[in-house]
This record gives structure tokens, sequence and C-alpha cells, in this order.
């Protein structure tokens, strides 16, 4: 079964098995089969995180549960049910649309709810965490439905439960949203203040403006295939910024949890020399160094290589260790 569709680099890579779920019973049937659970497998959403390396010989996990429900209201607040599979930017247009705020920051993000649950989605200064009530995930080893709490899924930049190894694997089947009736708009970011200057802001304008901010920077991954960012913004020790800053003055950065400091990852790319730059089928974006394209045929080994030039050359130059936030898959 060929997984073009279901990856955004558009990698040709196949699975042994596909397997979609309409429900949940159809989920808990699948993880009560023997076969199953003697096979390797992955559960994705629409694949805008992954770079397949190779063929995959297992079973790939999709879930087709949709459906967006408001299942508690007061004064305030809407509650929206969302399924797995609901596509992301639908359900921001969705609230947009209805006047519940929240999420608007996070508009035209690729993927589908479940995913955008499992790694924090977050951009513009608004991160989904903040709007999260639940998160309802079946245990891949006891067979067990949970409803995790927000403050239960240890929500971190780009990072949650449901992606640590030392956790038991879990299937996210529905994400509750919390919505604000009154919204509540952040907009510190730099190039929003510029798009919207001068307009009555209201949800639609700043989803507008999200939307038009990320088609300058970003490349549609219907057009040119590519994953977001590659690689996750790397977050320092002061003493260690403050020896870079004597040497390049201009090294933009923002506060981190614990008086740290996060570098943009995309500008110590730049530095490096790589925007714009192509290596046979794999492109680094010529208006964000931070993202990787596919030119036409690319495979995931020759993603995985650029990558890897790209890792070592901002490691030589700035000792900073880029991390990955595309999940390989071997
Ligand atoms: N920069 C450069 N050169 C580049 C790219 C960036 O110098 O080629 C510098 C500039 O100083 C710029 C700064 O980096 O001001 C930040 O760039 P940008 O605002 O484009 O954001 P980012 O830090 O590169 C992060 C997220 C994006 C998110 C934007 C906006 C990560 C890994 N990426 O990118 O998320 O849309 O902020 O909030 O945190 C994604 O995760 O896939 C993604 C696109």
């Amino acid at each position: 079964f060929s997984l073009e569709k279901y990856n955004t680099f558009h990698l040709p890579a196949k699975t042994r098995w596909f397997l979609e779920y309409e429900n949940e019973d159809d989920l808990q049937k699948v993880l009560h089969d023997e076969y199953f659970q003697e096979c390797l497998s992955l559960h994705i959403g629409k694949g805008s995180n992954l770079l397949f390396i190779n063929d995959y010989n297992g079973i790939i996990l999709h879930s087709a549960i949709r459906g967006m429900e408001v299942v508690r209201e007061d004064e305030s607040f809407v509650w929206l049910r969302v399924g797995a599979a609901e596509i992301w930017d639908e359900v921001v247009a969705y609230a947009v649309s209805k006047g519940w705020g929240g999420i608007e920051n996070l508009s035209l993000i690729p993927g589908e709810t479940g995913a955008a649950a499992v790694q924090n989605i977050g951009a513009y200064g608004m991160e989904i965490k903040d709007a999260i009530e639940t998160v309802e995930a079946w245990n891949q080893l006891t067979f067990e439905k949970h409803v995790f709490k927000a403050d239960e899924c240890g929500y971190g930049y780009r990072t949650s439960r449901f992606k640590d190894p030392h956790q038991d694997p879990h299937f996210v089947t529905y994400v509750t949203l919390k919505l604000r009736k009154q919204p509540d708009f952040k907009l510190e970011y730099g190039a929003l203040q510029d798009v919207l200057k001068g307009k009555e802001i209201t949800l639609q304008a700043v989803r507008d403006a999200v939307i038009a901010i990320r088609q300058a920077k970003l490349p549609d991954p219907e057009v040119l295939g590519n994953a977001g960012s590659f690689f996750m913004n790397p977050v320092i020790d002061t003493a260690h910024f403050e020896k870079l800053r004597q040497q390049y003055p201009d090294i933009p950065s923002y506060p981190a949890p614990d008086g740290k400091i996060k570098v943009p990852a995309g500008w110590l790319i730049e530095q490096c020399g790589f925007k714009g730059k192509k290596h046979g089928e794999v492109g680094v974006y010529e208006k964000q160094a931070l993202v990787l394209v596919n030119l036409g045929n690319a495979t995931g080994d020759e993603i995985a290589l650029m990558a890897e030039s790209i890792r070592s050359a901002v490691k030589d130059r700035f000792g900073i260790e880029l991390m990955p936030e595309v999940k390989y898959v071997a």
C-alpha cells in the first residue's frame, strides 16, 4: 500500500498493511487482535510531520473518526468535541465562523486534530495545549480508554506524553477544545501586528492574517512536499548564548523556561549558508531555511542526508545540537 498520499513530503514509501478504523469499537477490535499485537505498528494522522526513510514493514493505522459536537456550553465558553480525523484547519475555520476564540492563530497548520494534540502544534504565540480540555485515548497495552485532562498530557514545546517512549503507547480518538466566546487575542508576534495594522481585530481578521503570513513564508505541501519546520528551535543556556552574541551580535532569541534562551533554528541554518540550497531532489526552502522540501522525486534517505549536513554544520559553527521536529520512520 503506497503511503504517498499519507505523508506531506509525498515520499513514495510503502507499508505492508494500512488499516483505517471508523469508530472506537473498531479500534478496540484492532487492539485485541493477536496479529496486530505481534506486528510493528505506527499510528499516523495526515503524515504532516513524518519522514519515511524506507518502506514500512508493519501496520500503519489511521483513524477515520470524524465529527465536531458542542458537548457543553456556558456564558463564557463552549466545549467542542472533535474526532481525531477532522482536518485541523477545518476545525479552526469552523470555530472562527462561530465566533469562538483560542485556536485562530493555529490556522492553516497541516494535519489532523488527533496528531495536533499529540504534537502540541503551535504558531504565532499560541499552542493547542492552551485550548485543550481533554484528550480521549486508548492504551495499546491495556486496551483501556482514558480521558486525559490537559494537565495530564505532559505538554511541552511540540511534545506530550503521547510522544514519550517511556509512557504506554496510546491512540487518540477525540479531542475536546475549550473555546472562548469572548476572544482573548494573542497578537505579540511581530508579523501579525504588521499585517493587522489599521484593521479591526476580529477572529476572522486574525485567521486571514495568519494565513497570509504562512502562505508568504511556507511552501504549500500540495505543491512542494514538506513537513513544515524540520527541526525544533533549540534552547541553550545564557552562558552559551552570551558567548555566541559576542561573535554574532544580530543573533535573534526568545526567552525560554528556566531562564534559558531559545534561538531560531532557521537563523542558524541560514547563517551556515543552506537557505535556498539544493542537492539532488532535496531543497532548503528559499523563504524559510527551517523547511526542507521535496523538489519532486526525493527519497526519505536523501532528505535525511540533507538534514544531517545541516545538523553537523550548525553543530560545528555554533556548538548547538539541532533536534528534528519531524519523526523519522524506518
Ligand atoms: N529566520 C532566519 N532565516 C530563516 C528563517 C528564520 O533568519 O530562513 C529567523 C528570523 O530571525 C525570524 C526567526 O528566525 O524572525 C523566526 O522565524 P519564524 O517566525 O518563521 O518562525 P520559526 O521559529 O522558524 C516557529 C515554528 C513554526 C511556526 C512559527 C511561527 C518551530 C520549530 N517552528 O518557526 O511552526 O509556524 O514559529 O510561530 O517551533 C512547524 O512547527 O512546522 C512550524 C511551521
